[in-house]
């Protein structure tokens, strides 16, 4: 309690107060007090670089067990970007990673949660039912002014607003795996959307480090409307037969220069979360090829192959 009491009264300025003074908006909008919910593989990051980049953030997740699981993952993901940030200061560094978590207080309690937020941002599982109710829920106790987002690949932002009544407060702020390497925040806007929320999520892209594209509510928004059917015609084209998982990666990687192939991204992505895109998008629009299921696909996901998460998916993994 002393703690975070302290680090409100002692935090410097972010580097989204600086883009404020050459924006229409006065220091007093900076979004300042960040509150994630769901602290898994994207939760963890947003957390980390919020922190770091000087946000007093609170994580939520459902248990206290996960909540441990993600501070150690926060913990060692800072470690690696501060050992390269201050390759030759170790002072520094050590200074960085306890100034960054010191900001990050964590709970299990939702809506005690949000009641100090500028912004909350969701990174639940992929999910509609789920999320939407918990933005219901959390309608009823956020203050007036606090931002609503959701990290969600590909559920149409419209839908989990629907329940709330914060429409013209309330987009997507969809961030990349991983976080703290991933330059990419697309910001999307929903039909009621209101301007002033839309420039103050971009504020907070750019205060976050990040390079900000504003998107419409289409599905996959840009990266993932492309980059999704790329991996399921990449699955397709290994259920022909056509080629391997491990040369089709090769020829990504060298022929095209993708940092990983199409079937590495999906066990890094997680293979549930590739299966819940794109089983939503057959739904909706179930004419469209591109985004038909696939049976290989379904079957590791039955088996519980998850990809890097689970130790195996497409490739097996070192359980650490
Ligand atoms: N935390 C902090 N730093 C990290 C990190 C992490 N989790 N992962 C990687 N890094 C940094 C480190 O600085 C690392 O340097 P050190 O080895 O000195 O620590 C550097 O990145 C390089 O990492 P690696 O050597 O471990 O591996 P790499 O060179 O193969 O790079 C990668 C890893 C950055 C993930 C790269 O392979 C890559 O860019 N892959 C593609 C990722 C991608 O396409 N992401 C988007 C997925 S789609 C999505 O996210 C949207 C969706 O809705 C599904
Ligand atoms: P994950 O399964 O790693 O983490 C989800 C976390 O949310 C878990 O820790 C879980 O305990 C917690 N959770 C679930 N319901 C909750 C609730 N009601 N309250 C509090 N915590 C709850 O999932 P992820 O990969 O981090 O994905 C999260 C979201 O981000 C999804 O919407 C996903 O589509 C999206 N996303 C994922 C990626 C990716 O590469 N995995 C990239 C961009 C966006």
């Amino acid at each position: 309690m002393l703690a975070s009491k302290v680090l409100r009264y002692t935090r410097v300025p972010s580097i989204g107060s600086l883009h404020n003074l050459s924006t229409s908006h006065s220091l007093m909008d900076a979004i300042r007090n960040v509150t994630v919910i769901g602290g898994g593989l994207m939760g963890s990051g947003i957390v980390q670089v919020a922190a770091q980049t000087g946000h007093k953030v609170t994580l939520v997740d459902m248990k206290d067990e996960f909540l441990s699981k993600s501070m150690a993952n926060i913990e060692g993901s800072i470690k690696r970007v501060a050992k390269k940030k201050y390759k030759d200061d170790a002072g520094s560094a050590d200074k960085f990673i306890s100034d960054s978590l010191a900001r990050v207080s964590m709970t299990t309690d939702t809506l005690s949660a949000v009641k100090d937020a500028d912004l909350v941002i969701e990174a639940i599982v992929e999910n509609l039912e789920t999320k939407q109710k918990l933005f219901k829920a959390i309608d009823e106790v956020a203050p007036e002014g606090t931002i609503f987002a959701s990290n969600t690949s590909s559920i149409p932002i419209s839908r989990i607003a629907e329940p709330t009544g914060r429409k013209d407060r309330f987009g997507g702020l969809h961030f990349f795996n991983p976080v703290p390497v991933m330059k990419l925040l697309e910001v999307v806007s929903i039909r009621e959307t209101s301007e002033q929320t839309t420039q103050r999520m971009m504020e907070f892209g750019a205060a976050m480090g990040k390079v900000t594209v504003r998107c419409k509510d289409t599905p996959g928004f840009v990266v993932n409307r492309l980059l999704v059917p790329t991996m399921m015609e990449s699955v397709r084209m290994l259920e022909r037969g056509d080629a391997s998982a491990r040369d089709i990666d090769t020829a990504m990687k060298l022929g095209a220069s993708h940092p990983m192939g199409p079937f590495e991204l999906a066990d890094y992505v997680g293979l549930d979360t590739t299966k819940f895109i794109i089983d939503g998008w057959h739904q909706d629009y179930p004419d469209n090829p591109l985004f038909n299921p696939s049976p290989l696909l379904d079957k590791l996901v039955a088996e519980g192959k998850l990809g890097r998460k689970t130790g195996e998916g497409f490739y097996t993994y070192d359980k650490k």
